[in-house]
């Protein structure tokens, strides 16, 4: 069995990693060491510094992501700022937000940045999205940050209304995990 260290203190995300990486047999490890979330204007920036920075302090094969949500009305906030919105506005200053603007369309989409490091290789770049919309109250408590407002196209529920592998099928991080599955299939 193959191990990869998963570089997130998110225990929603390695539950996630978890369950779409145990049908190939690779064992998913939590690695606290965090890095740095840069001030950038692009996920795949943010990815790329933290990369590199725990290359320099680890040897072995490992993966981060970095994830945001980008909402149409909103030109696409909070995007590369979402773990700081979440932190400070939570779910419900979003809902406030998208109710002060004069629409009903609440388009929205979640991207992933899967970043898969072997040591002294060049980062790996796998990025998933969900496209969907945000609703208008929160709905459901599984899952983590704005799963409870965020409901992807074809669904009528919330990620948060969904069990990890229902959103796994559905969501940007499933999308940027099976990207990953493929790679290490050919390996
Ligand atoms: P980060 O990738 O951990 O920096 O995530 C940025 C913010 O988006 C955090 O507040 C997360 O809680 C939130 N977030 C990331 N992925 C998801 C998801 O799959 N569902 C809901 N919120 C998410």
């Amino acid at each position: 069995m193959r191990t990869i260290y998963f570089i997130t203190g998110n225990k929603g995300k390695l539950k996630e990693a978890k369950s779409m990486l145990s049908k190939i047999n690779v064992n998913v490890i939590q690695n606290n060491l965090g890095y740095p979330e840069i001030q950038a204007d692009s996920l795949e920036d943010v990815a790329s510094f933290g990369a590199k920075y725990i290359q320099k302090k680890i040897d072995s094969t490992f993966i981060l992501e970095d994830a945001g949500l980008f909402i149409e009305n909103l030109n696409g906030f909070p995007g590369v700022y979402s773990a700081y919105v979440f932190y400070t506005i939570g779910c419900n200053g979003i809902l406030k937000l998208l109710d002060r603007v004069d629409t009903d369309i609440r388009i929205a989409r979640f991207k992933s940045v899967l970043t898969y490091v072997e040591p002294d290789k060049k980062p790996r770049f796998l990025i998933g999205e969900c496209h969907g919309k945000i609703s208008k109250l929160e709905m459901g408590n599984q899952g983590f940050g704005y799963d409870p407002i965020f409901i992807p196209n074809g669904k009528t529920k919330t990620f948060a209304q969904m069990d990890t592998k229902e959103k796994n099928r559905n969501s940007h991080r499933g999308k940027s995990f099976k990207k990953l599955l493929r790679l290490l299939k050919d390996k």
